[in-house]
Formats: structure tokens, sequence, C-alpha cells
């Protein structure tokens, strides 16, 4: 069995990943990459990397189930255990989770459950907050809504910029990330859903 990542845009976490599993030797590999974005630069991560990949245009689908219908026979093809999200920029359909419930995880740049969706960074850095951070969760129907798993805070100084606060972010997600997947893969954290009162 092995691991796919998802992911739409520059991939730094998909490498920082890749490198970490191969020193580790995780005896999970991660044997796949699923991409969305014709143009994104984590497919060329992948070819330096050397690392299968599909890149599946959803506008070519019918519908959101008949895309995920096309993704599933790849990760069945290649005995796909888990699913890593990376910068994927789609939310998770019933077509795939109903297969991988508590099985696929996603990185997201805030300490939900602030500021989820496409622009945490940027939000937490007008709100303006003293602390943001770095969030590791399981992936439900919602949009960043799932079981968290872990997270890290990162402090928001008075001389930060939207992009310094993002290289701060993006240096604790790689180092987070990949440790989070290894305790993960070892059967080390268990999947609960989130209780809700
Ligand atoms: C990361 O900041 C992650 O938290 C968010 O998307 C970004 C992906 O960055 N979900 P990269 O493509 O891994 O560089």
């Amino acid at each position: 069995m092995s691991i796919a990542v998802f992911a739409s845009g520059s991939g730094s976490n998909f490498q920082a990943m890749v490198e970490y599993a191969r020193r580790q030797q995780w005896s999970t590999p991660i044997s796949l990459l699923i991409c969305d974005q014709p143009k994104a630069k984590v497919l060329q991560r992948a070819e330096r990397l050397d690392i299968p990949y599909h890149m599946i245009d959803p506008r070519r689908f019918a519908s959101k189930r008949a895309y995920e219908e096309k993704v599933l026979t790849y990760l069945e093809q290649s005995r796909i255990e888990w699913i890593v999200l990376a910068g994927y920029m789609r939310l998770i359909g019933s077509t795939i989770l109903n297969k991988y419930e508590g099985k696929i995880v996603n990185i997201h740049p805030s300490l939900l459950p602030a500021f989820p969706g496409l622009h945490a960074i940027e939000q937490a850095f007008h709100y303006p907050v003293k602390v943001s951070g770095v969030t590791v969760h399981f992936v439900d129907e919602g949009m960043d809504t799932g079981p968290i798993i872990a997270q890290e805070a990162v402090t928001i100084e008075d001389q930060d910029t939207i992009e310094s606060l993002r290289a701060k972010i993006q240096q604790v997600e790689h180092r987070l990330y990949p440790k989070v997947v290894d305790q993960l893969i070892q059967g080390k954290i268990q999947y609960r859903r989130r209780r809700v009162e």
C-alpha cells in the first residue's frame, strides 16, 4: 500500500514530504501525485523527484462525480491507502470520501477553525491577529472542517509582511506535515469524527 499526494500549485509541501519519506525510508512510500492544474509547478517537481503523476483536468468531465471516479481508478491502480492533500484547491467530494474516510489529510495555513478557505494567510495578516499558524487535519465533507490532528503557532510580528508571514508558515508546514504523515502511516494517530455538540 502507498500514499498519493494531491496538489494544484507550487508543490513545496509535496517536495518536502517526498524528501523526508526518502530520508526516513518510509515503508509506505509516496507513489503517486494527482494534479488538477495543467500548468502547476508541482508537475515539474514530480518529474525531478521521479514520482509518477496524473494530471487530470476536471473541466474535461461532465460532473464532479465523473472526475472523482477517474481519480479513483488511478488510486486503485496504484494501491493507494492514504491521500495527502498539499495545496489541492478543490473540495473532496463524496465519491472519493466514501472510499477514503479517515484516510485523507490536509494542511491549512492558519490555526483552524480561524480563517478557513483560500486566503487564510492574507486574512490573518489583515485582521490583524498576533498569532496564526498551521493545522493538519483529517478531511471531511466541509471546507477545512475535519478533525484536527496537529497545530503549530507562528507569531506575526509588527515588521512582518504577507510574504514574510507566508515564508514562516511554509517553513513550519515543511517540517510538521511529513512528521504527522509519518505518525499516521505508523498507526500512531487514530481517526475520530469531530464531536458535534
Ligand atoms: C500551503 O500553504 C498549504 O497550507 C495550503 O496550500 C499551500 C500549498 O503550498 N493548503 P505548496 O504548493 O505546497 O507550496
